[in-house]
C-alpha cells in the first residue's frame, strides 16, 4: 500500500465521525458489548490500544460488530503491526513515527495513523507522501493554537489529534481547517466498563458524534 493509498483511507475513516474513541481494554468480554455501545452512539471507528495482554483478542471480538471500522493503536514495532493485520485490524495509529514502522504498515497494507509532534515529523511524513497523522500528545504539545499554527506552512497536511482532548476543548480542535477529527479516550472510560455501563458509553458516544466539523 502507498503512503498515498493509505492515507486516502486514513482521510475516509476520519471522515465517519468526529471522534475516535481510544480504547484501553483489559477483559475480553467487554469488547463486544463496548464496540456495539459505541457504534450504537455514532462512534463507528474504534482505536484498540495495544497495551493490554487480551488486545489482540479485543480487536478479533470487535471485528465481528456491525458499523464498526476497528483499528489498532500504540503500534511500535514491525512486530506490531503484523499482529494487528492479523488479528483483523482495518488501519493502525502510532504514538510516533520510525522508519521500519512506515516499511511494515506499507508492506502489510495497513493504513496508519502516524504521530507527529513537530513540524519537522509532519514534513517527514509529506516527503513520505503521507498527509493525513496523528498530532500527539496534543495538548502537552500546544493543544489546538499549535496545530492552528501548522496549517500556515502546511495546508495540505491534515491531522487527528490525540493525547488531553476531552469534552472541554474538541470543539477548539475541530474548528481548525487542519484537523479531520479528534482521538480520545472519554467515550470508552475504564470505569464504565468496568462497570458495564454500556448505556452510558452509547451516550457518551451519540454526544461526541454530534460534535460540529
Ligand atoms: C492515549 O495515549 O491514551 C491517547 O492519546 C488518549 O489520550 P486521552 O486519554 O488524553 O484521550
Amino acid at each position: 500500500m502507498t503512503p498515498r493509498d493509505a492515507s486516502a483511507y486514513a482521510h475516509e475513516i476520519c471522515g465517519l465521525a468526529p471522534v475516535i474513541p481510544v480504547i484501553v481494554v483489559k477483559d475480553v468480554a467487554h469488547a463486544v458489548p463496548l464496540a456495539r455501545a459505541l457504534v450504537a452512539g455514532g462512534l463507528p471507528v474504534l482505536e484498540v490500544t495495544l497495551r493490554t495482554p487480551v488486545a489482540l483478542d479485543v480487536i478479533r471480538a470487535m471485528a465481528g460488530v456491525e458499523g464498526g471500522v476497528v483499528g489498532a493503536g500504540t503500534l511500535l514495532t514491525p512486530q506490531d503491526v503484523k499482529a494487528a493485520k492479523e488479528a483483523g485490524a482495518r488501519f493502525g495509529v502510532s504514538p510516533g513515527i520510525t522508519d521500519e514502522l512506515l516499511a511494515a504498515c506499507e508492506a502489510e497494507a495497513l493504513p496508519l495513523l502516524g504521530g507527529v509532534a513537530t513540524v519537522s515529523e509532519a514534513m517527514r511524513m509529506l516527503a513520505r507522501g503521507y498527509d493525513v497523522c496523528k498530532f500527539f500528545p496534543a495538548e502537552a504539545n500546544g493543544g489546538a493554537p499549535a496545530l492552528k499554527a501548522f496549517a500556515g506552512p502546511l495546508p495540505q497536511m491534515k491531522f487527528c489529534p490525540t493525547g488531553g482532548v476531552s469534552t472541554k476543548n474538541v470543539a477548539d480542535y475541530l474548528a481548525l481547517p487542519n484537523v479531520l477529527c479528534v482521538g480520545g479516550s472519554w467515550p470508552a472510560d475504564p470505569a464504565l466498563l468496568a462497570a458495564g455501563k454500556w448505556d452510558e458509553v452509547e451516550r457518551l458516544a451519540a454526544e461526541a458524534s454530534k460534535f460540529p466539523r
